[in-house]
């Protein structure tokens, strides 16, 4: 496996321009920024609250943790962080009384998680495997692939990295670690490789054959798409009226829930499709911001390569019930 230098290089937001114009903040709002990372969005929503509006900060890592003292010192705004699951920290935000005028997320992985090789997100680094995003956490990518069957193994990478080699892979893994476990990213690498045929390889594209394992392996870890369903109606609830959700998801298993949540607050009559008249009176609780997920520009891909499957989505909570 080829190891690569380890670039510590800094997380860039992705589409802040667009998430804060589609967002609006305004001096005195209330915001929960459910992904802090490196603080990169959330900087700059303090600076458009001010002084009067509050910046509630989470993120379940610790290095995002050390991030947010630096930002607390130099913002205006109040300023609070939360080292827990952002579902955790939105219902307990709820359970207090809080109401937000933005609850924004940032999904996925941050660079300083990517490039921090003893962390074991890249498949570029041999390190330990490990991946969890926040290290108090008992599951860890080891447990994952030395643990669960190859049925289990198999589904999640063909479910969370839609990988077309997901059976081959797992039955691999399955005989190397009846040898012995499986410790490191680069012996999973191996593992990896040996299982895909290169013409299979070269067939399929989409750049190094570990990258859809990895994805898989780290939502699975972390248990990504459980958090994003617990959280999403939690943000709603916290919202007051006018208050606007917004979402930037990095792949369609992520983009597809929002979109759904989203839609389904914004839909008006929810009769069955045979009713010749409304007969159920609902309101939409939604007015869709986006009505296509937003890209980043080309410009921003050509500097930012990691931003190129980030798509936004943005929804505005309107007069109804519980706003
Ligand atoms: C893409 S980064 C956010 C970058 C940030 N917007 C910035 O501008 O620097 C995603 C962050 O969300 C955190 N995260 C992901 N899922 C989380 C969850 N369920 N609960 C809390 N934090 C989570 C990760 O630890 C990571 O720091």
């Amino acid at each position: 496996m080829a190891i690569l230098l380890e670039m510590t290089r800094a997380h860039v937001p992705v589409l802040a321009g667009e998430l804060i114009e589609l967002t609006d903040p305004t001096p005195g709002e209330n915001v929960v920024d459910c992904t802090f990372g490196a603080g990169g969005h959330a900087r700059l929503m303090a600076e458009r609250i001010g002084p009067a509006g509050t910046l509630v900060c989470v993120d379940r890592d610790p290095a995002a943790e050390a991030r947010y003292e630096e930002l607390a010192a130099e913002v205006a705004c109040k300023t609070r962080f939360l080292r827990m699951d952002y579902a955790d920290a939105l219902d307990l935000l709820g359970a207090e009384g809080f109401r937000a005028d933005l609850v924004y997320m940032d999904l996925g992985v941050s660079s300083m998680q990517v490039d921090t090789r003893e962390r074991g997100f890249s498949y570029s680094y041999d390190a330990p495997l490990d991946m969890r995003m926040d290290p108090d956490q008992e599951l860890d990518a080891r447990a994952v692939v030395n643990g669960y069957d190859e049925r289990q193994l198999a589904r999640i990478f063909r479910r969370y990295g839609e990988d077309p080699s997901a059976n081959a892979i797992a039955r691999e893994i399955g005989l190397r670690r009846r040898r012995r476990p499986i410790e490191t990213t680069g012996e999973l690498v191996d593992a990896i490789e040996a299982a895909i045929p290169a013409a299979v390889r070269r067939r399929f594209g989409g750049g190094h054959p570990a990258k859809r394992v990895f994805q898989a392996l780290r939502i699975a870890v972390n248990d990504e798409l459980g958090s994003l369903d617990r959280a999403l109606p939690s943000a709603w609830a916290l919202l007051r009226t006018d208050g606007r959700l917004a979402a930037i998801s990095f792949h369609s298993l992520e983009d597809r829930r929002v979109k759904r949540f989203l839609a389904a607050r914004a839909r008006g009559c929810i009769c069955p499709p045979d009713l010749p008249v409304c007969a159920c009176g609902h309101e939409p609780e939604a007015e869709l911001l986006t009505r296509r997920a937003v890209a980043p520009s080309p410009g921003e891909v050509a500097d930012n390569p990691r931003s190129r499957s980030g798509r936004l989505r943005v929804a505005r909570r309107v007069e109804g019930e519980g706003a």
